[in-house]
């Protein structure tokens, strides 16, 4: 291993366009030195969802600044790197595109290696790069695209214990705001509302307990919500502000008991590789819901197993995640020599299936 490893990452996958330099010293920890990310989300909000289009041309206007800025807030040079990364997919296939064109770019005028890193990897990797976690970790991804738990082997070695067969959390937080009335993103504002609610008065269904396994389901969630929904203002011509808070509260203890339950079984499973020091840990927009959070971290503690969230900044869509993840991948040996595709799929597990179907985020993975 080289002395000093730096190295500049693009992440264009989603609606965020991001650029990090990251540096580890021989045997020392990584550090971040910077992480530049500009959020898309206003260039979508009256469409309901990320348009690629929109999103793949706003990724080629900001990536060569924002990569200019981590360079700059890192005060590093193209000189200092040891090589390039970019993720490769899976994502809108515009914007990974516009940022593996940009990263292609930089990596031939510098004459760097290019490194390709699969997204999830990125995600799946953050617990080493903040605590340096030991592998085999489990990790549950869940956020506004993304719901699986994954076993952590090496930089490329997963095993998928499963995942949603439909919407994300995320989304299913999103939909359930829109049909409240609420701001987006719906998650943190279905979160406040559910403090004053009763998470007992309706009983939301708890999709997919009662088949074994670690898959799950939330679109049916949304429709039992807006039923109730439609029940009260067809009862009262309207909701109250009380029983808009009993359904967000209802709504997300049904999301917190599948998480928990289906982390259970995760848990379960990942402990008969009897790891040396048992951690989950997550990622993702989702993670941030104190309900959630708090019912995962119960059932790591009830079943043995250290509980880890990193700093929501971490969580969500970042390339610190994506040059840590390269980090990794140029120790192992690559040095970006293969051919770097761009890939609207790729599944981390190769062994597992596919999923099938689109989110309001891109291909599911
Ligand atoms: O990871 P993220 O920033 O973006 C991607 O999906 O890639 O996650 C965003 C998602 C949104 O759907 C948002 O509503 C949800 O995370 N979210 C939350 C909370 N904060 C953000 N969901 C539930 N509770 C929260 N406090
Ligand atoms: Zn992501």
């Amino acid at each position: 291993m080289e002395d000093n490893l730096t190295i500049l990452a693009l992440e264009s996958s989603c609606d965020d366009t991001a650029a990090a330099v990251v540096r580890q010293a021989k045997g020392g920890p990584a550090q971040i030195l910077s992480s530049v990310v500009f959020d898309q989300t206003k260039l979508h909000a009256t469409f309901g969802g990320v348009v690629p289009e929109i999103a793949a041309r706003a990724h080629a206007e900001k990536l060569d600044v924002c990569a200019k800025e981590a360079l700059i807030k890192a005060n590093v040079s193209l000189f200092d790197l040891d090589a390039v990364a970019v993720t490769a997919g899976p994502g809108l296939i515009g914007g990974v595109l516009s940022g593996v064109m940009c990263a292609r770019g930089i990596a031939a005028g510098a004459d760097l290696p290019l490194i390709g890193v699969n997204h999830l990897a990125g995600h799946a990797l953050t617990p080493r790069l903040t605590n340096n976690v030991r592998y085999p970790y489990l990790m549950l991804l869940v956020s506004g695209g993304h719901c699986q738990f994954l076993i952590a082997h090496s930089s490329s070695d997963f095993t998928r214990l499963g995942g949603t067969i439909d919407d994300a959390p995320g989304e299913a937080f999103d939909k359930t705001a829109r049909l409240l009335g609420l701001t987006q993103p719906g998650g943190p504002a279905v979160q406040q509302e559910a403090q004053a609610g009763d998470p007992t008065r309706f009983a939301f269904p708890r999709p997919m307990l009662n088949k074994p396994g670690c898959d799950m389901s939330f679109s049916g969630l949304k429709t039992a919500l807006r039923r109730a929904r439609d029940e009260i203002i067809a009862q009262k011509s309207g909701l109250t502000r009380q029983d808009r808070a009993d359904l967000c509260a209802s709504f997300q203890a049904a999301v917190t008991d599948v998480l928990s339950e289906k982390c259970r079984r995760a848990i379960e499973i990942y402990m008969t590789e009897a790891p040396s020091e048992p951690l989950i840990a997550v990622a993702g927009g989702v993670a941030a819901n104190t309900s959630i959070r708090a019912g995962l971290e119960r059932t790591a503690h009830e079943n043995n197993c250290a509980f880890l969230a990193p700093p929501l900044s971490l969580c969500t869509d970042n390339a610190a995640m994506i040059a840590y993840c390269a980090l990794e991948q140029y120790r192992n040996g690559d040095r970006g020599k293969g051919e770097l595709v761009a890939r609207p799929r790729w599944p981390l597990d190769r062994h597992s299936p596919a999923m099938l179907g689109s989110g309001r985020k891109g291909a599911k993975a």
